[in-house]
C-alpha cells in the first residue's frame, strides 16, 4: 500500500487563500489545479488525487475541468507550451502547413517535448479566435493571423 499523494504546505497554504473567493466547488477547484500546475509544471494523477481529496471534490470533476481548461496540463511540458488550433478556421487558413513548419523547426510532433526540453506541441480543439485564424496559444498569449515567416520569428525569440 502506497501513502495517498499529499500538496505541500504551501500548496495548501496558497488553495486555501483562493478557496475564500469562490462560491462554487468548480471554480475553486480549477483554481487548486492551477496553484499545483505552478508549483509542479502539470497535473499527475498524483496531484489530481491529492486536490480531490484535500478539496472533497470528486476525481472525475477535476479530471473534466482540468480537459476543459486548456493551460492545465495532464502531462509534462516545457517551459514554452505552444497549442496549435487544428480546428476549421484555421485548417481552412493552412494550420497544417504550420503544423510542419513546427514539427521541422523543433523535431517533434504533437504531444511531444523538444530535445532540448523547451517546447512542447499541442493540438488543440477551437481556441475561440477563428476570426484572426490561423492563431497558436503560446504559454498564455495568443498569437493569431499566423504566416510561416511569423512563426519563425516566433520561434527565434524564444531560442
Ligand atoms: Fe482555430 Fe477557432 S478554428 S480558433
Amino acid at each position: 500500500e502506497g501513502t495517498a499523494p499529499q500538496l505541500s504546505a504551501e500548496e495548501m497554504r496558497a488553495i486555501d487563500e483562493e478557496r475564500s473567493h469562490y462560491e462554487s466547488d468548480a471554480a475553486a477547484g480549477l483554481e487548486a489545479l492551477r496553484i499545483v500546475q505552478r508549483e509542479r509544471g502539470w497535473i499527475s494523477d498524483d496531484s489530481l488525487r491529492a486536490v480531490s481529496a484535500y478539496l472533497g471534490i470528486a476525481e472525475a470533476e477535476l479530471e473534466g475541468l482540468a480537459t476543459y481548461y486548456q493551460l492545465l496540463f495532464r502531462q509534462p511540458v516545457g517551459p514554452e507550451v505552444i497549442q496549435l488550433c487544428k480546428s476549421s478556421s484555421c485548417w481552412i487558413l493552412g494550420c497544417d502547413r504550420l503544423q510542419t513548419t513546427l514539427e521541422k523547426a523543433l523535431g517533434i510532433h504533437p504531444g511531444e517535448t523538444s530535445a532540448d526540453g523547451i517546447f512542447t506541441l499541442l493540438e488543440n480543439p477551437c481556441l475561440g479566435a477563428c476570426d484572426r485564424a490561423p492563431v497558436l496559444l503560446m504559454n498564455e498569449e495568443l498569437h493569431s493571423h499566423l504566416t510561416e515567416e511569423k512563426l519563425q520569428a516566433l520561434l527565434a525569440e524564444k531560442r
